[in-house]
């Protein structure tokens, strides 16, 4: 069994998994509590209530688990003892929401109304509404109840005010977790510690020192069997009107006065408020989308996008290219370039910020290039933070400058597995920590600054840009960066 971590246990809680059976659940939350319990987190009274439409009794679905978990948990991580331990834990309720008779089972299940009860929705956003009334309405709703919502919240501004008109009506914005995983993986958080708990960093992040930044989220998977919901999304809507700028929210705010769910919040809105606008014309010329036809990942034939998700003619985006600028003191003139496709030739998520080139070249003779600094926040895979800086290279015979980098790897230096993003996020809903999740607020504007783009995409004459799978998108996205005289990291 791999090396324990001393782990605070959370309140004991009763976690409610509406789509218990789904995708979601079985893939991310299940292994996620299955790891916090092998760590000691859950206490002896924790349970966990499924509920789904499967017609499952609580064997049923204990062995259904049973048999997932070893696919999602990895071989070093699962014991026996915690698993029987584990199983235990679990229940399922058959309920069709919209079947008041299912209901009471439900609410048999939840006797303890002082216990921690989580209410997580694995299901379908236009669904978010009716289950916090049909919760409110079985008196199920307790002082101590969180909800949380997977996105997307809503699929533009009106809907996702609706969604949280209903939800708001039910839950206190305190009780609401709207997730974004990305903000539960160890290097966004590092983000955060590495700008504030670092004195070097701080004097330098600002328009004087930092030339552009970089946030890129490649796949080199395609939307496998999700093209259903895929081809109603798209890359901007799925990845970034949430995952892409969080990230830049991260790496744009001000210091905030200390780390607390309001704070963070406050200072991360105020970047999306400073975003400038990207409307009508202007769409055409900043940002670029992208359309993956068939092409080779990894050597191995890889079929389009259309054929994926079996629509035919769709004119859906899986690729997105944007220069954004954020409107304020600390970053005028500064761009943020986002990218995230899928599809692309290999997957990797990261951040780069590249800092301004030294004021006057010393070593005109030299051989090499000197490049400028650039700070790579490496999310995944092989998760880490590289410097990249010039030095000499040894040797007599003149100066030869060599790009050479300084580099964190945290699998070297930490020595133990990186916990996934739903292990930590789903500790936080227990004890009630709102910090890592988006507020209303937040959302909102995030729609709003998307939302221009989403218009003048749906024109008819709006067709994504081609590029072959196994690839790092359409052209049209070098084009972007390189009219700026600037050029993607690779
Ligand atoms: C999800 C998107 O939110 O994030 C998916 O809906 C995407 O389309 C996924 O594949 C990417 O997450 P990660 O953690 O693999 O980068």
């Amino acid at each position: 069994m791999a090396e324990q971590h001393s782990a605070v246990p959370v309140a004991p809680c009763d976690f409610v998994v509406f789509g218990g059976t789904g995708d979601l659940a079985v893939r991310k939350l299940l292994p996620a509590l299955y790891l916090r319990d092998r760590d000691g987190q859950l206490p002896d009274a924790t349970r966990i209530v499924a509920v789904s439409r499967a017609g499952l009794d609580d064997a049923g679905y204990r062995d259904k688990i049973r048999g997932e978990l070893p696919r999602f948990v990895p071989a070093a991580e699962l014991d026996d003892a915690v698993t029987a331990r584990f199983l235990a834990r679990l229940s399922h309720v058959s309920l069709d929401i919209d079947d008041p008779l299912g209901w009471p089972a439900l609410a048999d299940r939840l006797v303890d109304d002082e216990k921690v009860r989580v209410f997580y929705l694995a299901i379908a956003p236009g669904l978010f509404g009716s289950v916090s009334h049909r919760l409110a309405e079985h008196g199920l709703v307790t002082a101590s109840s969180r909800l949380v919502l997977e996105k997307p919240i809503g699929h533009d501004l009106a809907s996702a005010r609706e969604v949280n008109d209903a939800v708001g009506s039910v839950f206190e914005e305190h009780q609401i977790f709207r997730i974004d995983h990305y903000l539960g993986k160890e290097t966004v958080q590092n983000l955060l510690v590495t700008r504030f708990a670092n004195t070097f960093l701080e004097p330098l992040w600002n328009a004087s020192g930092i030339d552009h930044v970089q946030i890129t989220a490649s796949e080199s998977l395609g939307v496998g069997s999700r093209g259903g919901y895929y081809d109603t999304s798209g890359a901007l809507r799925d990845m970034v009107q949430n995952h892409l700028l969080q990230l830049l929210c991260l790496v744009a705010m001000e210091p905030p006065t200390y780390v607390d769910r309001e704070t963070v919040r406050d200072e991360k809105l105020k970047v999306l408020q400073a975003l400038r606008p990207i409307t009508g014309p202007d769409v055409d010329r900043s940002v670029v989308a992208g359309q993956y036809g068939p092409g080779l990942v990894d050597g191995v034939a890889a079929a389009s996008y259309q054929d994926d998700a079996e629509r035919l003619g769709s004119t859906t985006e899986t690729f997105v290219a944007i220069k954004a600028e954020v409107q304020n003191w600390r970053w005028a003139g500064v761009p943020f370039y986002l990218r995230t496709g899928k599809r692309m030739g290999r997957r990797c998520s990261e951040i780069v910020v590249q800092f301004k080139a030294v004021p006057h070249a010393m070593f005109p003779g030299s051989e090499g290039a000197q490049e400028p600094n650039r700070l790579v926040i490496r999310l995944q895979p092989e998760e880490g933070m590289r410097l990249l800086m010039t030095a000499k290279e040894p040797g007599p015979g003149g100066i030869r400058l060599r790009q050479v980098s300084l580099n964190l790897s945290y699998e070297e230096t930490f020595q133990r597995r990186s916990p996934d993003a739903y292990e930590r996020l789903l500790m936080d809903v227990v004890r009630g920590n709102t910090t890592l999740f988006m507020r209303r607020d937040e959302v909102e504007a995030a729609w709003a600054w998307v939302e221009p783009v989403l218009d003048r995409w749906s024109r008819p004459e709006h067709a994504p840009r081609p590029y072959p799978a196994g690839t790092s998108g359409p052209s049209a996205a070098s084009t972007l960066i390189e009219r700026d005289g600037r050029a993607w990291h690779e």
